[in-house]
């Protein structure tokens, strides 16, 4: 049986040997897109070539794509759902189309020496039924019908797909309502391996409702232009976009029906739930098993996120990494805390040793600051909730007909604010005892404490495209003079560990082994206001990994990057595209760019605030004026 290691592996071999440059997959966090809080899917990193830019690769890459996507938190414990997953995919940039995609995939799926080796008869497929944008895709389903003859597989298997009642298309996929946009082919499976060889479409929207079939790759056929919602025109080039995600297809291979009990979330599981369940109630079974499914879950993609420079926070992704934290921790405790969350950190980094090398010592120290913080106020808080409780038989009240206890806004922002109890830990645990919290009050209450950064990433979870708008280009360039500056005050030994760019104002985390006082604060404004007013240029080259290493180009800790990257260089003066002058540069970084073309182009730098984040980790926020 193959593992997920194996999985990976021949998915890349695979389409290198059919031309492809295989790419590393970027962090999770989007560099320079404020309007997404995480890349949720493998083409997110390469919106930009999608939409024509050349890529360094050339026009066919490969990759194993590290996604998170928090809108799915709800079906955790469920058995195909995870906030973290791998994406698995091929990309053609104006190259091969529907024909090469399709017969790859396919191949893949079904090849027992280079592929998975799946059953061909157990494959049902979906295509684009059309709509008043595109036209019913007709060539799809006769590529699939031919493959299908060929390998002598009878029975209806390919599906036309149409909106549903609400308008949305399941055969249609873009990233938001903006960018690269375009008809699916989706293949799916039957896990349960007891379906009668083709379905009428009847049958299979049945098996599908059922989870009997399950998605395991996607063929995205992007050629069409997506603007606020609308299709505005066709891209330059018809281009691939695949998507097979690692967690589903090494569950079908490995002959399980979930997820959990693969190789991948399956050790977190042995670790978390009691040998003998087996003589307990089912109900209680099944409330265990939800539980390890959903400490197992958020440690993963916790991990993952602190390994793409994430710290707990109060906004945007160090929202969510808390979020994911404390909860693990609650859902820990429901099963008897037989560990601290933090002993988890070993079983994942053994499972990703080859494919991602973790820094463990670095993510145990932040889970573990974050865990004892959260265990010591959990208690205090679970006795204020009890107390809130009883204190509230007053405010029952009538919802439908039926009498509910309901707590106020207040003293669930109390809950949050002073217990650190995050609203939708609250929700949770009052839901499971049938108690309503009041929504609209928590919601007035936190503008009141004008907290509104909860609020601020919901908003992000809605997903977007690359805002390359010039607010956000200029605080990008910043950001290197930053660096540098930092750098050049605080000694060589300064390197980003994370970043994050809005509309408003840059952030930059940085590993550094103490404060930084305020001479040297304005030291490093003075540098940057320096550079800015020299108007340097700023220059993106190609080149090989080993050169910008050669060089010094400065990278993000823990990044993998390609053979061939892009290095953006600040200054000298006269340097130019044809002759960059690297040894006369200001600032050296690996950077997907955009970047404004002069450091004039930048108004005046200043530093909003300089703090702590974790051990041996600062933040600055700055603004260009
Ligand atoms: N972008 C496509 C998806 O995520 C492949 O399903």
């Amino acid at each position: 049986m193959l593992t997920s290691s194996e999985i990976r592996s021949r998915f890349l071999a695979f389409f290198k040997e059919r031309g492809h440059t295989i790419i590393p997959s970027a962090s999770l966090v989007p560099q320079n897109d404020p309007s997404v809080l995480f890349n949720t899917a493998g083409m997110q990193p390469l919106v930009p070539y999608l939409l024509g830019q050349p890529h360094p690769g050339g026009a066919r890459l490969a990759n194993s794509q590290k996604c998170v996507r928090t809108v799915d938190i709800d079906e955790i414990g469920d058995n195909t759902h995870a906030t973290f997953f791998e994406m698995l995919g091929n990309w053609s940039l104006g190259d091969y189309f529907k024909e090469d995609a399709i017969k790859w995939s396919y191949e893949f799926l079904t090849s027992k020496d280079k592929g998975l080796g799946l059953d061909p008869a157990r494959l049902y497929i979906t295509v684009f039924g059309g709509n008043a944008d595109a036209p019913k895709d007709e060539e799809s389903p006769a590529i699939w019908g031919a493959i299908f003859d060929k390998a002598d597989v009878k029975g209806e298997r390919i599906y036309f797909m149409t909106a549903d009642a609400k308008g949305k298309e399941p055969n249609w996929w873009s990233a938001g309502d903006s960018g690269p946009c375009g008809p699916d082919t989706e293949m799916f499976y039957d896990v349960t391996g007891k379906l009668t060889n083709g379905m009428t479409k009847e049958e299979y929207m049945a098996a599908d409702l059922r989870q009997d079939v399950v998605e395991i790759w996607n063929d995205v056929f992007m050629e069409y232009l997506k603007k606020d919602g609308k299709i505005v025109g066709k891209l330059p080039k018809q281009n691939v976009d695949t998507g097979s995600g690692l967690e589903r297809v090494t569950m079908v291979v490995q002959g399980k029906d979930n997820i959990y009990e693969t190789d991948l979330l399956g050790p977190m599981l042995k670790i978390l739930l009691p040998e003998d369940t087996a003589n307990l109630d089912n109900f209680i079974q099944q409330t265990l098993k939800k539980s390890a499914r959903i400490v197992a879950d958020h440690m993963r993609t916790a991990i993952f996120l602190i390994a793409d420079g994430v710290i707990p926070s109060k906004s945007d992704q160090g929202y969510v990494l808390r979020r994911l934290i404390r909860r693990a921790v609650r859902h820990c405790e429901l099963l008897g805390n037989r560990i601290p969350i933090v002993d988890l950190v070993e079983s994942v980094e053994q499972t990703y040793k080859d494919a991602y090398p973790l820094n463990k010592e670095h993510i145990e120290q932040v889970i573990f600051e974050e865990e004892e913080k959260f265990r010591a106020t959990l208690k205090q808080g679970m006795n204020k909730f009890e107390k809130t409780l009883n204190i509230n038989v007053h405010s029952v009240i009538k919802v439908a007909g039926v009498v509910a206890a309901k707590i106020s806004g207040k003293e669930v922002f109390d809950l949050y604010q002073t217990d650190g109890f995050p609203i939708e830990m609250t929700r949770e645990i009052a839901e499971e005892r049938g108690i309503l919290i009041d929504e609209i009050g928590f919601e007035e209450e936190l503008k009141k404490h004008r907290d509104l950064s909860r609020s601020g990433s919901e908003q992000k979870f809605k997903g977007g495209l690359a805002d390359t708008s010039e607010k956000t280009v200029r605080l990008h360039t910043a950001h290197h003079l930053l660096l540098r500056a930092l750098q050049i005050v605080l000694g060589p030994e300064v390197h980003q560990r994370g970043s994050n760019i809005t509309q408003e104002r840059l952030r930059i985390d940085f590993a550094a082994p103490r404060k930084v006082t305020d001479e040297e604060k304005k030291e490093v404004e003075r540098i940057v206001n320096e550079k800015i007013s020299e108007k340097l240029p700023v220059i993106r080259s190609e080149m090989s990994l080993e050169e910008a290493e050669k060089l010094g180009a400065e990278h993000e800790f823990g990044q993998k990057y390609p053979d061939r990257v892009s290095v953006y260089s600040v200054g000298p003066k006269d340097a130019t595209p044809e002759n960059p002058q690297f040894d006369k540069r200001f600032s050296i970084e690996f950077c997907g760019g955009p970047h404004v073309k002069n450091t004039g182009e930048l108004s005046k730098f200043r530093i909003l605030k300089e703090e702590a984040v974790a051990q041996g980790v600062r933040r600055i926020k700055a603004v260009l004026e």
